[in-house]
């Protein structure tokens, strides 16, 4: 349990190095790296992690965020019956899959890479409630215009490395939810603001965590001010790495 509390602050600590020290890094090019470099070995659950990361690890994972989502859900009697919900980076559509089990009648999923739209475009063939749409969230979100009554984004927002288009994507958004509509984040939500954690061999950042202070006063911004965060401790009992998976919901008022 130690050593991955210990795990977890060495990455935060080398994400500052990097960050301060090492000064500003270049973006990755996401419209062609989540093809090209990251879904390498396939589609599933387990590969939107990593594409060697076990299946049980990977269950697991998913199971802690559900709990805090239910959490959250079961606590605000926040029913999804009926409900449309818009999935940002859809990866294998393990969201999909989640808020249709809870109900929910229509379901949006959006992502940039082809592999992901392919894969969910089978996946979803036959199902009605289905939409899947290819391309960057800044830019498919803008031709959205029914409203959303929960915008979902797990492991996804911190891809997001440039802060303009990151604030963009929250601005939409919080356009397309409606009132009382929630806004479900997965990530980190810590102390520093804007650390680079992930690179790749060309030295280009792909991951970026933004602090629970420069969340909350965006989403302020963005009339999304009411904003909870669940902090997950699941990685603590188990002998792997997890991605940042704490909950931040935030309520368009
Ligand atoms: C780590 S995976 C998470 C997948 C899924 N949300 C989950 O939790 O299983 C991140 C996903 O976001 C997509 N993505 C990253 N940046 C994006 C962007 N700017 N616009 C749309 N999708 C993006 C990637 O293609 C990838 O499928």
């Amino acid at each position: 349990m130690f050593k991955q509390f210990l795990m977890k602050r060495a990455k935060i600590l080398h994400g500052l190095y990097r960050t301060s020290v090492r000064g500003h890094s270049q973006g990755y090019a996401a419209d062609r790296w989540w093809d090209e470099e990251f879904f390498t070995k396939g589609l599933s659950d387990r590969q939107t992690i990593s594409q060697d990361k076990s299946l049980l690890s990977a269950a697991y994972h998913y199971a802690s965020v559900e709990m805090l989502i239910l959490r959250h859900l079961v606590k605000e009697n926040f029913d999804l019956h009926s409900k449309r919900i818009c999935d940002l980076g859809s990866g294998s559509g393990h969201w999909i899959g989640f808020y249709l089990s809870l109900g929910a009648s229509a379901c949006t999923g959006v992502d940039i890479s082809s592999k992901s739209v392919n894969f969910l475009g089978e996946k979803y063939a036959k199902d009605n409630r289905v939409t899947i749409c290819h391309g960057k969230l800044d830019q498919i979100l803008q031709n959205f215009n029914d409203p959303y009554d929960l915008v979902n984004a797990i492991g996804v927002m911190f891809h997001l490395v440039d802060e303009e288009e990151w604030q963009r994507v929250i601005s939409e958004v919080s356009r397309i939810l409606k009132p009382g509509g929630l806004f479900v984040v997965g990530g980190h939500f810590g102390w520093f603001n804007n650390l680079n954690v992930q690179f790749n061999s060309d030295d280009t950042v792909n991951k970026k965590l933004r602090s629970a202070a420069h969340w909350r006063r965006i989403l302020r911004s963005e009339r999304l001010g009411e904003m909870k965060i669940y902090r997950n401790r699941a990685y603590l009992f188990i002998r792997d790495s997890l991605p940042e998976n704490n909950l931040l919901v935030a309520t368009k008022v």
